[in-house]
């Protein structure tokens, strides 16, 4: 297990795997990498009157501050952590990103900010689970 990633998205439940993964990184010896995925405009961005690069700054921006902020949840040290943006559908871009070969295992939220409670799984984590080629591990 050299590499275990952690998928977030700022809310509580991916905090929470966020320090599972860490856990688990360093009771293995491996490296942690925290990944956001940026999803797909809904809408053409000039519905929001700006440009196409404004967009993407400012989801960019978003992201880096959403990676720093989970980052310093953990107060594990002499763990070693990269943060990565992926751009895309959520489910498939961590997918792809754990196909890497040095990753050993993904974790993630079971929910994210989604509020259908009724809900066991969101939709990022149920898909996750049918298309990861490596195990997947879900902190409820
Ligand atoms: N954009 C994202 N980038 C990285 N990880 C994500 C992203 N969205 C969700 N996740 C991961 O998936 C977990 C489950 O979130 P999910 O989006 O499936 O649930 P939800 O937000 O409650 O439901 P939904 O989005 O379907 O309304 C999160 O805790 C987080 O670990
Ligand atoms: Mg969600």
């Amino acid at each position: 297990m050299k590499r275990i990633l952690v998928a977030v998205d700022g809310s509580e439940p991916s905090l929470k795997a966020a320090r599972m993964g860490a856990d688990v990184a360093l009771r293995f010896g491996a490296k942690l990498t925290m990944v956001h995925v940026v999803p797909k405009l809904l809408l053409p961005p000039d519905v929001y009157g700006l440009t196409i690069a404004e967009v993407e700054k400012e989801h960019r921006a978003y992201a880096d501050r959403l990676l720093e902020h989970a980052v310093a949840t953990l107060d594990e040290s002499g763990l070693e952590i990269s943060t990565s943006v992926l751009y895309g559908a959520p489910a498939e871009a961590i997918a792809e990103e754990g196909a890497a070969s040095d990753v050993g295992m993904i974790v993630i939220g079971s929910r994210g900010h989604g509020a259908v409670a009724r809900m066991f799984l969101g939709s990022v984590s149920d898909r996750l689970v049918h298309i990861s080629p490596k195990p997947v591990l879900v902190v409820h």
